[in-house]
């Protein structure tokens, strides 16, 4: 669940960012946004998703990996301990997933994969060796989830972490661990109160617990599950941020925001809120300093507790066509391109001075409902 918390907060972080210094300590990386999958409230392939838009294109588009080697020999040259999340669309059909996972553990970085679940069981050995952790959506029990992610998909999923968690005991192995994500959305957040024992009955001899953000290695665990909420707009807040990019930073936004907004969100939010709060006191969660869910549905003009993004600074997220963005859900302010431009070029260039001058006193429209802004407090 995302959190207000983070060590600094208001004036101090303001403060803070006013003299901060760019750090790569994160990369987010999009080989390939082909899915398998067409999830209803995805933003890329779901009912409003962006994809929709331009589908041939973005299934032909996969990023070259001589290029992308290339890019993080650079990236690896001049930095130590970069974490770096594969993402996508569905990342496993990415055609050259496993060079470049391990041409990333070949220059130490650690990998975390956000994954749909569907294709685990083909690389088991591999994911054992070179993955730290397998971030899995599952969207609730299988009725729920299946009518999100499609038919089948539930046991298909299962049957997949079944096989990974049994081969690790096998092997006597710590990774990858499994983390399961359910996003909120109006068609399963009656459910969320049963993931956590759906789950217990599909695993009965693994150790499932909640995510606990303030103490999130405390447990033991085989399977840690999270909740976040559905990241959504409105068409005005929407419209706002491209006149806000166009008017201060000269940018002509793509369609991307537009996979995110919602006319209308149907969710009892009290009703939510309530099963939430029942969920994290028996699994002993102190939620005190979690977003507050019916604020965070009902107002799409709130901003919470950390009030400024930090991101640009810390991480890079590139795309399958090779360009560079600061923010990971919106290909809008590019910073360059890996085919025509280096790591330094990117990362120490005007672009990104501008852009990070700019969150130095103002945040976008979108950023109040973006994940770096609630993620873990540790984060950056
Ligand atoms: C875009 S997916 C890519 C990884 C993989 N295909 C999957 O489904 O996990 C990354 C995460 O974003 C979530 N997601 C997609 N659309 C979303 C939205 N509008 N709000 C919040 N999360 C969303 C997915 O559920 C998943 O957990
Ligand atoms: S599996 Fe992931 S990328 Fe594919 S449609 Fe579902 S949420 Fe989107």
């Amino acid at each position: 669940m995302w959190t207000n918390a983070g060590a600094l907060r208001d004036d101090a972080l303001v403060d803070y960012v006013q003299k901060l210094a760019p750090q790569l300590k994160q990369m987010t990386i999009f080989p390939s946004e082909i899915c398998n999958y067409r999830c209803n409230f995805c933003h890329i392939w779901g009912d409003t998703g962006w994809a929709l838009k331009e589908p041939q294109r973005v299934i032909r588009e996969q990023l070259d990996i001589a290029v992308l080697k290339r890019f993080i020999d650079q990236v690896a040259a001049v930095n130590r301990n970069v974490g770096v999340i594969l993402t996508g669309g569905e990342i496993m059909l990415y055609q050259h997933f496993e060079e470049l996972v391990s041409h990333l553990r070949s220059k130490r970085m650690n990998v975390y994969l956000l994954t749909n679940g569907s294709l685990i069981k083909k690389r088991i050995n591999f994911l054992i060796e070179n993955v730290v952790i397998c971030n899995i959506s599952i969207d609730g029990p299988r009725e729920y989830h299946d009518e999100i992610r499609g038919k089948g998909s539930f046991d298909t999923i299962c049957d997949n972490i079944e096989a990974l968690l049994q081969e690790k005991k096998r092997r006597k192995k710590m990774f990858p661990y499994i983390s399961i994500n359910m996003v909120l959305s109006p068609t399963n957040y009656k459910a969320a109160k049963d993931l956590i024992p759906s789950l217990r009955e599909r695993f009965k001899d693994s150790t499932i617990i909640l995510h606990d953000t303030k103490n999130p290695w405390m447990k033991k665990r085989d399977i840690a599950v999270n909740f976040s909420p559905l990241l959504y707009t409105t068409p005005e807040r929407g419209q706002a941020y491209a006149k806000q990019m166009k008017e201060h930073l000269n940018v002509d936004v793509s369609p991307a925001w537009q996979g995110f907004v919602e006319e209308a969100i149907d969710i009892d939010t009290q009703y939510l809120k309530k099963d939430l709060q029942d969920i994290w006191a028996a699994e002993g969660v102190d939620y005190s300093d979690y977003v507050d869910i019916h604020d965070y549905y009902t107002d799409i003009h709130n901003v919470f507790g950390r009030s400024k993004c930090v991101a640009p600074w810390h991480e890079l997220i590139i795309r399958r066509t090779g360009d560079v963005y600061p923010c990971v859900d919106l290909p809008d302010y590019k910073l360059g391109n890996i085919y025509e431009n280096s790591y330094e070029e990117i990362w120490e260039g005007e672009r990104a001075a501008t852009f990070r001058d700019y969150l130095k006193t103002d945040n976008l429209m979108m950023c109040n409902r973006c994940t770096r802004l609630f993620a873990d407090a540790e984060t950056f």
